[in-house]
């Protein structure tokens, strides 16, 4: 397993390349299923995740080209040969859970093993399932799968979510692209890699209205085509180096980054004293002043994303006065508070918010990784504190952070990779 040692204390000055978006990507992959022809991507981000999700549509008999040498770009297409989706990839990552609408709209069957829980929380698919069956899906749960069927095709109806779920969304969006009739998803989750894959879709031959709004319509077609996409740039990635700059005092411009899907981030950064400019080919971060606390709760977007806030209380932990994290989407999401703490941190968590005292600085140590946004933000600790972090279980974040270490390096910051 590799470690990064990192040595603090150094602005991070310079540009960063933002990425295509994981979690737009993930899913536009998926939408290949959707269709016999082939479906090109570009600006794919090399990360573990994107790897995952190659592997399970190959197994579903799907065949992934690269179109560029580096992988950037990608070609998606073939017949589905099989509707089944295995434990060992879905237990890896839960974005798997992606594969059932399409598959079952596609080919009126799909097993689909149960993702359980993991490390942020239980995560059920309850929401998913219930969509899919309001669709007309037949669905039952065995041996630790699902089990859904829709032999006349799935047919069009009002979905109502008592929860504006991300994937949830996604799965009924898709499936209810090639569904007989029209779909109207009432409360639908509005993240912008939702209006990404709708738009993708749209190019596709789908019929979506309120794209981007919490009611979309779709009006199913009896088939989808061929089409060409560019994956947004990853927000959450943008956010991410927005916090090394600030926890250090730096000036980054974030190449490709877009306030517009930043909003509630954008506020909070300038809240702790975090200057941003959005020009014309990114956005650009620094911070000069002291860094103010600030209090913090997730929600769904337009709120602010709760992917954000481990990175954001290590950077409270520095900041002066109190600032107070409140955590709605997930139950299980303050795992980084332990780790902080014994980098010197004074953070105490009662129930789903944590109090952060800000201390005047944080102390390097060896650290653990426990999640993927959890493991940045121990980063952006080691990065402003002093001495040395080492940071173990580095394969949580290379499941969703393209080249960490070389963005990094590139603008002043001590950190290596060590392989084991
Ligand atoms: C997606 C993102 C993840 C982000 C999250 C919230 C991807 C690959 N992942 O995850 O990075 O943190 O959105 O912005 O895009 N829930 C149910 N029943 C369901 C579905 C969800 O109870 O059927 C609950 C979940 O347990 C969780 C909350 O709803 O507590 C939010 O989940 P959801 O919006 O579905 O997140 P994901 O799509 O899993």
């Amino acid at each position: 397993m590799d470690r990064f040692i990192i040595h603090g204390g150094r602005p991070l000055k310079g540009e960063i390349v933002i990425g295509g978006a994981k979690n737009a990507g993930l899913k536009l992959m998926v939408a290949g299923l959707l269709t016999s022809e082939r479906l090109i991507l570009s600006n794919i981000p090399r990360i573990a995740d994107m790897a995952t999700m190659r592997d399970l549509l190959c197994q579903h008999g799907i065949a992934i080209e690269d179109v560029t040498e580096d992988g950037s770009t990608c070609s998606i297409g073939g017949e589905i040969t099989s509707t089944e989706a295995p434990y060992e990839i879905v237990s890896k990552m839960r974005a798997s859970i992606l594969v059932l609408g399409p598959l079952l709209a596609r080919c009126g069957v799909a097993r689909v093993s149960l993702p359980g829980g993991c490390a942020i929380g239980t995560r059920p698919v309850d929401l998913h399932l219930k969509g899919l069956e309001t669709l007309g899906a037949k669905i039952h749960l065995e041996n630790g799968y699902i089990n859904a069927s829709a032999p006349q095709g799935l047919h069009g109806d009002k979905i109502i979510l008592p929860f504006a779920s991300v994937g949830a969304t996604e799965n009924l969006l898709m499936a209810a692209t090639l569904a007989k009739g029209r779909t109207s998803i009432i409360n639908a989750a509005r993240e912008p890699e939702i209006a990404d894959l709708a738009e993708c879709l749209t190019r596709m031959g789908a019929k979506i209205s309120g794209i981007g709004s919490s009611t979309l319509v779709i009006d199913g077609v009896e088939a989808l085509h061929g089409a060409e996409h560019r994956i947004m740039p990853d927000r959450i990635e943008c956010g991410t180096y927005a916090c090394a700059a600030g926890i250090t005092g730096g000036d980054l411009l974030l190449k490709g980054g877009r306030a517009d899907d930043l909003g509630a981030v954008v506020r909070t950064l300038e809240e702790t004293g975090v200057e941003v400019f959005q020009e014309p080919d990114g956005l650009r971060v620094r911070r000069t002043g002291a860094l103010r606390g600030v209090d913090i709760m997730t929600e769904p977007y337009p709120g602010f994303p709760t992917d954000m806030q481990a990175q954001f209380m290590a950077m409270l932990a520095v900041a002066e006065g109190a600032s107070m994290i409140t955590e709605t989407i997930f139950e299980n999401r303050f795992m980084h508070v332990p780790e902080l703490n014994r980098m010197g941190a004074r953070i105490n968590v009662h129930g789903s918010s944590a109090i952060i005292r800000g201390v005047h600085a944080l102390s390097g140590a060896p650290v653990m990784a426990t999640d993927l946004r959890a493991s940045f933000s121990l980063i952006i600790a080691g990065l402003a504190a002093h001495g040395e972090t080492i940071l173990s279980r580095v394969y949580h974040l290379d499941r969703g952070y393209e080249a960490v270490e070389r963005k990094l390096s590139a603008c002043g910051a001590m950190i290596e990779r060590v392989r084991d």
